[in-house]
């Protein structure tokens, strides 16, 4: 239900926000139950992510989507402009509003949806716990907007200081614009007396920042964060898209959007190791974390070859039994790198999908194998 090396970062998350880190964990705790005792049933979900999007106004070197290998490239520009609409995604809010999962909003770059403000407002209205992962790109235009929508918390890319964020993200100027915006949240937050949203730096691990890391401190500080997560970096290879083949033709689907990790990673676990010890040997007022959390010798399996299992978390993914996704032509399915689906939103009601045949099939399979292969280094097979 809980990895044990996330125990530390939960704790700090709970003690933010101490009524949500309840009912997480309660509601972990009921899906755990089911995961265990029921063969492909699922109760209902903790956490649903609304991909709003798959436009994105940035290309950075490292995205499965947008990045130098990116999946999103190849796809069509019909594709890539396919979204729902706020109409339609209210709609989602009201279905989904009887078991308030706490919701994400992602992409893409989840700001460029024209009813992401107007969206967050009505998840809000609705109790529900709300945050977003954003580039920060529009930050400085909507910082406002945004601490007066109620959203709980923004999770915010940042990569370096000024030259490797710019140089990785691709855009001069970029470091600049976000802290810009980051800054007047924190005077908005200041002005109007109010906690939220949380400010979270998700700093994504690549060859370009390895030796600048530390800098990401100097960041968190200069804008007031709340957290700052250093996130090992998703790859896979040949051997791994080639095995996932097996269970896709079983499933009849296809995993196509893990392609766009099909890269060496080129970190060397040695130098990584020796700056996280470097950052995590100080005390900082606002909570640091690598994900996932690894030793050494953890550092050494998971960069030498993602088909390696890690010895320091289970090998076993459960996000199917707490989480969904909702895509932007509607699909409603238990993985982001996979186009399976559990049916489409526009004319099913999510808890028909939800423990629908289709779910079902894919949770059976997914328990009775423990993982699939081209997931070895999924987040979400550390999280749960
Ligand atoms: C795909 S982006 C979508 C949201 C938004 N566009 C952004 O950049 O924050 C979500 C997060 O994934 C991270 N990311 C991109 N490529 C990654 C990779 N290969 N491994 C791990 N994280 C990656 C990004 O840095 C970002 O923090
Ligand atoms: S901003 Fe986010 S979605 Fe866009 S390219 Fe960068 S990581 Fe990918």
């Amino acid at each position: 239900m809980i990895q044990s090396r996330n125990l530390n970062t939960l704790a700090h998350k709970g003690l933010k926000e101490p009524a949500y880190g309840f009912r997480v964990l309660r509601k972990r705790f009921e899906s755990y139950v089911n995961y265990l005792f029921s063969k492909s049933a699922a109760a209902l979900p903790e956490s649903i992510t609304l991909f709003l999007t798959h436009r994105c106004n940035l290309t950075c070197k490292m995205c499965g989507q947008w990045g130098e290998g990116g999946i999103t490239r190849k796809k069509s520009a019909r594709e890539v402009r396919e979204e729902l609409s706020l109409k339609e995604l209210k709609s989602v809010i009201d279905d989904i509003g009887s078991f308030r999962p706490n919701i994400t909003l992602f992409g893409g770059e989840p700001l460029l949806h024209s009813g992401c403000l107007d969206l967050i407002r009505y998840v809000k209205a609705k109790f529900m716990h709300c945050i977003m992962i954003t580039n920060g790109f529009l930050l400085d235009e909507l910082a406002g907007a945004l601490v007066d929508s109620r959203i709980d918390a923004l999770n915010v890319s940042l990569d370096g200081g000024k030259n490797v964020h710019d140089e990785i993200r691709g855009r001069p100027g970029l470091f600049e614009k976000v802290t810009k915006g980051l800054k007047q949240v924190r005077q908005m937050k200041k002005r109007r007396a109010l906690k939220k949203p949380l400010v979270n730096l998700q700093c994504t691990i690549t060859k370009y920042n390895l030796r600048y890391l530390e800098q990401l401190i100097d960041a968190a500080e200069e804008v007031g964060a709340d957290s700052l997560t250093f996130h090992n970096l998703i790859f896979v290879n040949n051997h791994l898209l080639h095995e996932q083949k097996r269970f896709d033709s079983v499933l009849d689907c296809a995993s196509m959007d893990w392609e766009g990790f099909n890269f060496k990673p080129e970190i060397q676990p040695k130098i990584l190791y020796e700056e996280m010890k470097k950052i995590l040997s100080r005390r900082y007022v606002f909570n640091v974390s690598f994900f996932p959390d690894l030793s050494l010798k953890g550092l050494r399996e998971y960069y030498a070859d993602p088909s390696n299992t890690l010895s320091e978390y289970k090998g076993r993914c459960i996000s199917p039994w707490m989480a969904a996704y909702v895509l932007p032509q509607g699909d409603v399915r238990p993985c982001l790198n996979s186009n399976y689906s559990y049916g489409n939103i526009k004319k099913d009601r999510f808890r028909d999908l939800w423990n629908g045949d289709k779910a079902r099939k894919f949770r059976g399979l997914l328990k009775e194998n423990r993982m699939f292969p081209a997931c070895a280094r999924c987040t979400e097979l550390f999280r749960y």
